[in-house]
């Protein structure tokens, strides 16, 4: 910006008082926090707050047992990362946008479900398949809730108190966390790297739509997760029956893992060139893999133990029975009983084979939180901005 510098003597003291003034005044420099007034997320289980729950089987008991003390739609033994999220900005927790009991979107909506993937899937969650509401489907519904939600606060009434501000959806923070179950809805472990590379091509292309599609509603602070470390959850390690040299230190799945980071890196590729794209908004790309795996590799060092085995689960060698999950009902020596929770969920990482505990949840919100694991590393509250402020760095 600086560099036509043939006389330094008189441009460094100018520059340098631009600069100054830029810091004070440019809206993209990170330096105040950005007051979000709602948070609109898209998403899977990772961040579904109840609406699968609402729309096909509740979530069972012993789901919710650690902090709401019944079940509340998410896949957990409480907080999700995405309430934690929304705690940390002042806001209340984001209701799913499917659950029409006691539904109060004034600080925003969640559209994430759980089992969701990025691609349409062409079997249906009764053939053990998956969401319906697929990336693009949310999206639409997204745009319906800020089209008719404004039509309602617009009348007078009770939805004032129920549904946002006009404004708010431009202010607010879209948060983006899905990609997991495109990995596993393939069978990539036997697709050539070609077919893959295809695959991934188009997942990407139909995720760079949707947020194009957020922008083109107003849509300016993006907050996007990457996808975790697949291969360190029980419910893909159970049942492939890795070989040793597949399973790394930590005794996760080399080659899923690999698919994750690769996902990943096009995830990457792809926030880089929305951010050319759409230079009105500000992308902040989360490696929550990182954080994530750090887990997974120094489990005890941050008070966790047992890292693989399902906290909720019965039987076989990581606790878990794809046929007898978290909260089902079982036979046991001839009496029924639920497969229940481990004594100590908040000393544990996995909660139910494929979902993390509350505590793990609230772990990776701290290490996410302040920018340390973001790109540029700028923190959850500054994250309408898009680059940092020099003069505080
Ligand atoms: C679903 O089926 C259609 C039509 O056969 C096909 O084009 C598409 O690739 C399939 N989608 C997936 C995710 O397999
Ligand atoms: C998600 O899909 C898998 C199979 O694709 C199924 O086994 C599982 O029960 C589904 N989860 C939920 C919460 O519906
Ligand atoms: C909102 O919905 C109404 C009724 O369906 C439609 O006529 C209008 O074009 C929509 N507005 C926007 C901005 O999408
Ligand atoms: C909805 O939630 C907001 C924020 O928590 C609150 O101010 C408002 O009163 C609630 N609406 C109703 C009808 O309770
Ligand atoms: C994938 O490959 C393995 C061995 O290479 C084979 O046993 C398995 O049946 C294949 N799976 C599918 C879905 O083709
Ligand atoms: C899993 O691997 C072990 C050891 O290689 C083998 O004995 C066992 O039969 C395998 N089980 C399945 C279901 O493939
Ligand atoms: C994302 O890609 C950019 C450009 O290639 C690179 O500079 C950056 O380090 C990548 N970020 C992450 C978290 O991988
Ligand atoms: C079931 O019965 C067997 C044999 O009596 C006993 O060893 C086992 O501990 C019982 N299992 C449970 C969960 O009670």
């Amino acid at each position: 910006m600086y560099s036509q510098s043939t006389d330094m003597g008189a441009i460094i003291p100018l520059s340098f008082s631009i600069l100054l003034l830029l810091a004070v005044s440019n809206p993209t420099l990170a330096s105040k926090d950005c007051d979000f007034p709602a948070i609109f997320n898209l998403g899977d289980s990772n961040s579904d707050t109840g609406g699968l729950s609402a729309s096909f089987t509740p979530v069972p008991w012993p789901n919710g047992i650690s902090y709401f003390h019944m079940p509340a739609g998410r896949y957990s033994d409480g907080r999700l990362i995405i309430d934690f999220i929304a705690d940390s900005l002042g806001l209340p927790f984001i209701h799913a946008y499917l659950d029409s009991i006691r539904a109060n979107f004034s600080h925003g909506a969640n559209f994430a479900t759980a089992n969701s993937t990025i691609r349409r899937q062409n079997t249906t969650i009764f053939q053990g398949g998956w969401s319906p509401f697929s990336l693009d489907v949310q999206s639409g519904q997204f745009n319906q809730f800020k089209n008719r939600s404004q039509w309602a606060y617009n009348r007078e009434g009770v939805f004032k108190e129920l549904l946002p501000k006009g404004d708010f959806f431009s202010r607010a923070l879209y948060t983006f966390d899905i990609g997991q179950n495109d990995i596993t809805a393939d069978d990539y472990l036997n697709m050539t790297a070609a077919q893959v590379s295809a695959a991934l091509t188009d997942i990407l292309d139909k995720f760079t739509a949707v947020v194009k599609e957020v922008y083109e509603q107003g849509g300016r602070s993006f907050w996007i997760h990457n996808t975790g470390p697949l291969g360190c959850l029980a419910y893909v390690l159970d049942p492939r029956n890795f070989t040793e040299d597949q399973l790394d230190q930590a005794g996760c799945a080399i080659p899923l893992n690999e698919l994750a980071q690769n996902f990943n890196k096009r995830l990457n590729q792809t926030v880089v060139q929305l951010r050319k794209d759409l230079s009105l908004a500000a992308f902040t790309y989360v490696d929550v893999y990182s954080a994530k795996y750090n887990l997974f590799k120094q489990p005890e060092k941050y008070g966790f133990e047992h890292p693989l085995m399902v906290c909720c689960g019965t039987g076989g060698k990581y606790n878990f029975n794809r046929n007898a999950r978290c909260g089902a009902l079982i036979v046991v020596n001839g009496t029924e009983t639920i497969v229940g929770a481990c004594k100590d969920p908040s000393a544990r990482i996995n909660w139910d084979g494929v979902h993390y505990t509350e505590a793990a949840n609230e772990w990776v919100f701290k290490q996410i939180a302040d920018g340390a694991f973001s790109d540029p590393p700028i923190p959850l509250r500054m994250a309408c901005h898009k680059e940092i402020d020099p003069s505080t760095s």
